[in-house]
């Protein structure tokens, strides 16, 4: 009896210890860090992270949140916002409803906005 109690903590400190790791190294995986000393621009660099994450919310017809980003002015005009909410973790993190974007997507809109967000 005393073996079965134990082998049952066993299973769920190392489920939990799972748990934890695979949420710690997610939205990591298979990210490269970026290259510094290139210049992002918005087509193609940021646009390639949008049509892959965010237009199918924010696409040009019924975007959600009243929102397209499929222009660069469009895009540029609200990019302090993009930075924010792609940076959350809370409620209001984009994608809504997750898995949030790699660090190095993060750290490339992070780049394109410090550089001037550049159109091309
Ligand atoms: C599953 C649908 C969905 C996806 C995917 C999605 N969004 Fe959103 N987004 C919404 C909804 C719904 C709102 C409006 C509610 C809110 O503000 O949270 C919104 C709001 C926003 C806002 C705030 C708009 C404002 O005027 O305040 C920004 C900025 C934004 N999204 C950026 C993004 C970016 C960048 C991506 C991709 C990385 C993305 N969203 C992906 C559904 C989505």
């Amino acid at each position: 009896m005393k073996q079965i109690s134990l082998l049952v903590i066993l299973f769920s400190v190392s489920f939990l210890f799972l748990q934890c790791k695979s949420e710690v190294a997610g939205p990591d995986e298979g990210s490269t860090p970026i290259d510094t000393a290139k210049t992002y621009l918005y087509d193609p660099d940021i646009k390639k992270i949008l049509n892959s994450n965010c237009i199918s919310c924010h696409g040009a017809s019924f975007p959600s949140g009243g929102l397209s980003l499929t222009s660069y002015n469009a895009v540029s005009a609200v990019s302090g916002k993009i930075k924010d909410r792609v940076n959350r973790t809370d409620g209001l993190m984009m994608p809504q409803g997750g898995p949030q974007l790699s660090v190095s997507d993060r750290k490339i809109i992070d780049a394109w906005i410090a550089t001037g967000k550049k159109e091309k």
